[in-house]
């Protein structure tokens, strides 16, 4: 089964055929309206969303099949104490896809060794969104057409941002792309992504205004305080950096403005009106990008790349936010990154 895990588990091609697959859909959607017919998906929602799991519902519909699912775990079993393995084994029994969003880091991966269809990761936690960075990509290419040599500004919450934390693992697959990290202090990216980003060969300035930077800019990535993830939230409204009508006018004429979405006050309502940006029709794109990922993950190679290795190491991750700190019966899976050992749910360093 291919699971869409994590980005690093596919290749490029793979990915290219899926953004290709998707742009078809997007020209075309009509063509593939009977294409899952019969066939059921799952959402299984652990956490607030919108885009994410309406557009893999609307997605499934396009394609002629059907959803089931619960956006709220206290409307399911969950409630009366239903462990994570059970809820995974019996969902995925009914449905040919099971799309989870969870607030614990490693989670999918979890669900992966108990689910008995393709699991997709919709959000764990802090970790990693890879379904929005296709989604993220696929606009990026639509308006830019390639992704080498970008200068790409990703601005906000880049330390608890999981889809800052997936695009940026996946930009560095290409070339000559300078990262322009605006945040503030309390919000910068981990020092091993920016040791990831300087490894691949590209490079990264860091900066705590957007006005010191936006006239480089070809893309400009915004995100939103990730306020649910942290305890002190203190006055993080002074840490807020915005994107405003007048920070705009020093920007290119071809620059794209992007969100994941949901915005709350990083970017200012005027700013929809201007051409660049491009934050509600990426939100649409996600429709056409889920439908290919629907479509295509049947076809793409049977094996997760992910390599991990099981031992009587004795070794615990240190991540509280880990699922492995609560859901206690799953097995102790590693995986090695040079001369570190990782844990192999949420990729946090152990060793
Ligand atoms: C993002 C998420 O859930 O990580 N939203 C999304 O899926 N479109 C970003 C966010 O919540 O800020």
């Amino acid at each position: 089964m291919k699971h869409i895990l994590d980005l690093d588990d596919f290749s490029i091609e793979e990915v290219n055929l899926i953004v290709k697959t998707a742009f078809e859909i997007k020209k075309k959607p009509e063509k593939f309206s009977d294409s899952m017919k019969g066939k059921i998906l799952a959402t299984i929602f652990f956490e607030p969303s919108t885009r994410t799991q309406f557009s893999f519902q609307t997605a499934m519909y396009k394609l002629g099949g059907h959803t089931i699912g619960f956006s709220n775990s206290l409307n399911s079993s969950v409630s009366k104490g239903e462990n994570f393995k059970d809820t995974v084994k019996v969902v995925s029994s009914y449905a040919d896809i099971l799309v989870i969003r969870h607030f614990l880091e490693g989670s999918s991966f979890a669900a992966s060794l108990f689910s008995s269809c393709p699991v997709f990761n919709a959000g764990d936690g802090a970790h990693l969104h890879p379904t929005q960075t296709i989604t993220d990509v696929f606009t990026i290419l639509e308006k830019k057409k390639e992704l080498n040599n970008l200068k790409i500004g990703i601005c906000g919450d880049l330390k608890f941002g999981r889809a800052v934390n997936s695009l940026i693992k996946f930009l560095i697959r290409y070339e000559k792309i300078t990262f322009y990290l605006i945040s503030n202090e309390n919000f910068k990216l981990s020092e091993s992504l920016k040791e990831k980003i300087l490894n691949s060969g590209n490079s990264f300035k860091e900066a705590s205004s957007l006005e010191d930077v936006i006239e480089k800019l070809d893309v400009l990535y915004m995100t939103r305080i990730q306020k649910e993830r942290f305890k002190d939230k203190g006055n993080v409204e002074k840490d807020l950096i915005l994107l405003n009508e007048k920070v705009l006018k020093y920007a290119k004429e071809d620059l794209i403005v992007l969100h994941p979405l949901p915005r709350t006050d990083e970017i200012s309502i005027k700013v929809d009106e201007d051409k660049r940006a491009k934050y509600f029709t990426q939100a649409l794109n996600g429709v056409f990008v889920r439908m290919a990922l629907i479509l295509e993950t049947f076809k793409l190679n049977n094996i997760n790349k992910k390599e991990y290795f099981e031992e009587k190491l004795n070794l615990s991750c240190h991540n509280e936010t880990c699922i492995t700190k609560y859901e206690r019966y799953l097995p102790k899976l590693y995986k090695k990154q040079g001369e570190n050992i990782l844990c192999g749910y949420c990729d946090n360093v152990i060793k």
